[in-house]
């Protein structure tokens, strides 16, 4: 009897506000960087459109990782949606300990539209970390876990 192990494929949602961290993907592609596919992006109107309960709903449905990414700070579009979405991720990040997942499985980033080269180093630094980490096994819904084709 012969084990198989598959190789690790993580699951990585980045969250991308419109004006600027979704551009800079766009320029990324247009400029030919290369980030890894296992990265889903999730376009958002602005960084603080992502309610805390998305991450762990991400968790939940089998990310391994959830990265935020959003304008720099004083460049947001609608004024100040990216210190609201940095305070209020503060504050889950500071909780994930409680609910049994690695800190380091998330991040927020700021990248502009013209930063496509920040946005593919972010992206493979970021699919680094999740690679190391391995799987994440804490809050993942069985059920879900099984209609993912990894
Ligand atoms: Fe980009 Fe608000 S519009 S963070």
């Amino acid at each position: 009897m012969s084990i198989e192990k598959k190789e690790f494929k993580p699951l990585i949602v980045a969250f991308c506000c419109n004006w600027c961290s979704y551009a800079g993907a766009d320029l990324a592609g247009t400029s030919r960087l290369a980030y890894p596919a296992e990265i889903k992006i999730i376009r958002v109107p602005c960084s603080c459109r992502v309610n805390p309960m998305f991450v762990l709903r991400a968790f939940q449905r089998g990310a391994d990782g959830v990265i935020i990414a959003g304008c720099h700070p004083g460049d947001c579009h609608y004024t100040s949606g990216n210190y609201f979405a940095r305070r209020r991720m503060t504050m889950l990040f500071s909780m994930l300990d409680f609910f049994g997942i690695e800190r380091e499985r998330t991040r927020v980033d700021w990248v502009s539209a013209a930063e496509g080269v920040k946005f593919s180093t972010v992206m493979n630094d970021f699919s680094k970390k999740i690679h190391e980490l391995g799987e994440n096994r804490r809050l993942g819904d069985l059920r879900c876990k099984q209609t993912i084709d990894r």
